[in-house]
């Protein structure tokens, strides 16, 4: 059985005022009796005081991007290193604000996840089409395209410390999420594309299902057999939504 993992993407959001309210509200409604991963995913600048506030809870930190570099004259950057240092444990690449809006490659995507397997951190790789794409017909193509390169620029040992999560780009932010079943559909693709990598791996690998996840329609997605879990963006910023959200992958029924 696969653990569910809840990740909450705070992206662009937040302050240390009203991180410190919505993480209070998040520890304190998360139920012992509940079997899942919780994380939440802070801007850089806020993860070391995230890291305090979730000290003696078991939600764990994730940072939204690093650095390809491991050190460097690369101002600017992040390393996972030194994401490592204050107190992750994952690593969001390959985001599709990323890929889009800060032109990343697969090339570059396939680096960083080398980067941060090689800083001890797992990395949560985020693929992808978008409704052009789909509409084309050529979902199953760009998933496999965006895996492909990762997959071919890591070794078995990398690629099992990582999680990866199915974005479609046009059910990010815009309300309209895609239907379990076609959520699932490409679940499944993911899940044979690294099945042909390795039997083990594929069956241990965690997919997340991201793009306007809510508590409304978090338990049908949940209920399909290759989605493991989910990415939330603007759910996970209400502390009541992320935790329906929470309680749905744990199969209860709050
Ligand atoms: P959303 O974002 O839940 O706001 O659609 C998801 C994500 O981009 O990770």
């Amino acid at each position: 059985m696969r653990r569910p993992l809840v990740a909450g993407n705070w992206k662009l959001h937040g302050s240390r005022a009203s991180n410190a309210s919505l993480l209070g509200a998040i520890r304190a409604g998360l139920q012992s009796s509940w079997h899942l991963d919780v994380m939440v995913c802070p801007p850089f600048v806020y993860l070391a005081e995230t890291a305090a506030a979730l000290q003696g809870s078991p939600v764990i930190l994730g940072a939204q991007d690093a650095s390809a570099e491991a050190q460097g004259a690369f101002t600017g950057e992040v390393s996972a290193s030194m994401l490592r240092d204050v107190g992750c444990s994952h690593v969001l690449v390959g985001h599709s604000e990323r890929r889009t809006l800060f032109g990343e490659s697969d090339e570059l995507v396939a680096r960083k996840f080398r980067t941060v397997v090689a800083a001890g951190l797992s990395p949560v790789l985020c693929v992808g089409e978008t409704l052009q794409q789909r509409q084309a017909g050529a979902t199953e193509a760009v998933i496999r395209q965006q895996l492909d390169a990762v997959l071919a620029a890591v070794s078995d040992e990398d690629l099992a410390r990582g999680i990866i999560a199915y974005e479609p780009v046009w059910a990010i932010g815009t309300g309209h999420t895609a239907s379990p079943e076609q959520a699932q559909e490409v679940h499944a693709v993911i899940r044979r594309t690294v099945l042909a990598r390795s039997a083990r791996i594929a069956g241990e690998l965690r997919i997340l299902y991201g793009g306007s996840v809510k508590g409304a329609n978090a338990q049908a997605l949940f209920a399909m057999p290759d989605i493991d879990g989910g990415l939330v963006g603007g759910a996970s910023l209400d502390a009541a939504d992320f935790l329906k959200i929470c309680s749905a992958a744990a199969g209860t029924t709050q």
